[in-house]
């Protein structure tokens, strides 16, 4: 860990060589995450050959790409990508939103999401943007907010499905986002709430 901090590579590989553990933990997180936020290409990559895990978590649910990602290290980032991190992909729920519980998704959206997300229509000073008309609104498209790169790099509107997966994981299916939170991964709670979402609009759209 200190040869980490220190960028000290000459020194990590000595150390790897000789057997050290490349998924060494430091309280909340492992080697390869220091290594990721800090854009130390030369030590993320001598972990990962060393066998340290791409897609290891740590205890608050980052991974390595989520903050190389967060702290704009585009070479790290990239590299991780090239070795083996893969993003989720949540079955579709579209079919399964008409028989979904609105109440469900409003009582779960009052305990995951609304103490950063407003769901009337201001752009007022949440930590989220309004979710007022998010169904089929333009992404991060709320005027005033400062985005992610990940966040302004997703094209389109806000479709069921693309907010099935956004919500599945944030950190897992659009790492370096802001919303650094676990969503919703149970896919009946997910249904539920984006059902609840399609309901703050005065002119819902329509059901798939
Ligand atoms: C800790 C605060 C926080 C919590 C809790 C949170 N969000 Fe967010 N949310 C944010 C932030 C910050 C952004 C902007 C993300 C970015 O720019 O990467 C965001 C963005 C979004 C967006 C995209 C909005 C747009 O304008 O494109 C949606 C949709 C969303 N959140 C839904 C939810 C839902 C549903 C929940 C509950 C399951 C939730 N959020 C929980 C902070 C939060």
């Amino acid at each position: 860990m200190p040869a980490l901090a220190k960028r000290r590579i000459d020194l990590i590989n000595l150390l790897l060589e000789r057997g050290a553990n490349p998924s060494s933990q430091r309280n909340r997180e492992n080697a390869l995450h220091i290594a990721a936020r800090s854009g130390c290409l030369d030590c993320v990559k001598a972990l990962v050959e060393a066998g340290a895990d791409v897609d290891a978590k740590t205890k608050d649910g980052k991974t390595p790409l989520h903050l190389a990602k967060f702290k704009g290290q585009r070479e790290v980032a990239d590299y991780l990508i090239a070795h083996g991190v893969i993003l989720p992909t949540p079955a579709p729920i579209s079919k399964k939103l008409a028989a979904a519980d609105v109440e469900k998704g409003r009582a779960s959206f009052s305990r995951l999401c609304a103490y950063c997300h407003n769901a009337v229509p201001d752009e007022g000073g949440n930590q989220g943007p309004t979710l007022w008309n998010v169904v089929g609104r333009d992404k991060a498209s709320v005027a005033k907010r400062r985005y992610s790169d990940a966040l302004l790099a997703w094209q389109g509107v806000w479709t069921y499905e693309d907010l099935n997966k956004f919500l599945l994981e944030p950190m897992l299916t659009t790492p370096g986002v802001y919303m650094e939170v676990p969503g919703a991964p149970d896919e009946t709670e997910r249904t539920n709430i984006i059902a609840y979402l399609r309901t703050l609009s005065d002119k819902p759209i329509r059901l798939p």
